[in-house]
C-alpha cells in the first residue's frame, strides 16, 4: 500500500508484487538454464585457443574481402574470437543472474554518509597513538633513509626513459610523420569503396570521407602507417559562403574543399559536420574548425588550422590532388607551429 509522508513530494510506491520466475517453479527449467550458462562458459576457452592460434598461424599479409571492405585476416580473426569470447561471458553472466541467482527484492534504508562524531574522534586518537608507538617520530634517520631509498628509484626510471630517444630530427620527420601518400595527380577515392570521386558526385552541403587511391596498393604495417596520416574530408559548399585567401584560389574546385581528417590537437579522426555553420567538430575534445575559412580553429584546444589539400580535376573529370599537403598533418608538436618552410608543391624548401 503506497505510503504518503507529508514531507515527501511524491508517495512512496513501495515494492512491486513479487512474481516467481519460470526457473523458480520448474526444476527442469532451472537445470536447463544452468546447462546453457555452463555451455557458454565452456566455449570461452575455445575462443581463447582460437585467438592464440589465429595470432600465430594466420600470415600477416593475408586479407579478406567483405563486399567493398578489404581487411587484414589476422585482425578479423582476432576481433571475432576475442569479441565472441567476451560476448559469451556477458551472456552467460546475464543468464545466470536473471534465471538462477536469488530473486528477492531487498530494501535498504539510507543512512547518514558521515561517521558519528565520537567514532571520528576515536579513529584520530588511535592514529595518533599508533604513530607514537611506532617510534617513527623519534627515529628520524629511519624516515630519511627510507625516503631516500624510494626516491633514488627515480634514477633507473629516468634511465629507461632515454630509450624513448633519440629526438626525431627534421630529416627523420620529413621521411616519416610529416609525409603522406598525397602528391600531384593522386585521385581522391571514397574511404570505404575506393571509388574515385567526380565533382558532380557531391551535393552542396555534403561531406565525404576519402583517402588517396594509392593507399590500396599497400598492405600490412605500411598500409596502417599510411592510412593513419592520409585520410581526408571532402566537402562541397556554396562558393559564395567560402572565404578563400588569395594564395589558395586554385586549391578548390567549384566549392569543393579538401582537408586533413586528423585533428591538429592530438590526432583524433574528425567528421562531425555541421552543414549550416560549415563547422567540423572533433569528438575527442571538441575542437571546432571552420571549413569555409581555411579550416581555422574557432573553438577548443587545437592550436592550428586543419591542413588543406589543394585539388584540381584531371583529364578524365576526377578530383585529384594538386600536390601533397603544404603543411604536416596531425597533432602539433615542438616547433611545428613555427614551420613555414613548406612550399605549395608539397616539397620542403
Ligand atoms: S583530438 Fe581533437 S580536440 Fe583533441
Amino acid at each position: 500500500m503506497p505510503v504518503h509522508e507529508p514531507s515527501a513530494p511524491v508517495p512512496d510506491p513501495g515494492v512491486e508484487e513479487h512474481l516467481p520466475r519460470w526457473t523458480d517453479v520448474d526444476q527442469a527449467a532451472a537445470d536447463r538454464a544452468e546447462r546453457q550458462v555452463v555451455t557458454m562458459f565452456l566455449l570461452v576457452p575455445v575462443m581463447a585457443v582460437l585467438f592464440v592460434l589465429a595470432y600465430y598461424l594466420i600470415p600477416r599479409d593475408a586479407y579478406v574481402d567483405f563486399g567493398p571492405l578489404h581487411a587484414s585476416a589476422t585482425h578479423v580473426a582476432l576481433g571475432l574470437t576475442l569479441g565472441i569470447g567476451v560476448l559469451l561471458i556477458g551472456l552467460a553472466t546475464q543468464q545466470w543472474a536473471r534465471q538462477l541467482m536469488a530473486n528477492n527484492e531487498i530494501v535498504e534504508e539510507r543512512h547518514p554518509g558521515h561517521s558519528p562524531a565520537d567514532a571520528a574522534e576515536d579513529a584520530m586518537t588511535q592514529l595518533t597513538v599508533g604513530i607514537e608507538e611506532s617510534g617513527v617520530p623519534r627515529r628520524k634517520m629511519l624516515i630519511y633513509t627510507a625516503l631516500g631509498a624510494v626516491g633514488i628509484l627515480a634514477a633507473p626510471a629516468l634511465v629507461l626513459l632515454t630509450d624513448l630517444g633519440p629526438v626525431a630530427g627534421p630529416n627523420y620527420r620529413r621521411r616519416t610523420f610529416e609525409t603522406t601518400l598525397w602528391k600531384e595527380g593522386i585521385r581522391l577515392v571514397n574511404d570505404i569503396t575506393y571509388t574515385p570521386i567526380r565533382p558532380e558526385d557531391l551535393e552542396i552541403g555534403q561531406l565525404v570521407n576519402g583517402v588517396p587511391e594509392n593507399l590500396k596498393d599497400l598492405t600490412g604495417a605500411e598500409f596502417n602507417d599510411a592510412k593513419a596520416k592520409a585520410p581526408i574530408v571532402i566537402v562541397r559548399m556554396n562558393p559564395a559562403d567560402i572565404k578563400i585567401p588569395a594564395d589558395r584560389k586554385d586549391w578548390q574546385v567549384a566549392g569543393i574543399l579538401v582537408y586533413s581528417k586528423i585533428c591538429t590537437h592530438v590526432g583524433c579522426p574528425i567528421s562531425l559536420w555541421e552543414q549550416q555553420t560549415h563547422h567540423l567538430l572533433c569528438p575527442c575534445h571538441q575542437s571546432t574548425f571552420d571549413l569555409a575559412d581555411s579550416g581555422k580553429v574557432v573553438f577548443g584546444p587545437a592550436a592550428r588550422a586543419l591542413p588543406q589539400l589543394p585539388i584540381k580535376i584531371n583529364d578524365e573529370g576526377f578530383l585529384v590532388a594538386r600536390s601533397g599537403f603544404p603543411v604536416p598533418v596531425g597533432p602539433s608538436y615542438f616547433e611545428r607551429d613555427s614551420r613555414n618552410d613548406l612550399g605549395q608543391s608539397g616539397e620542403y624548401r
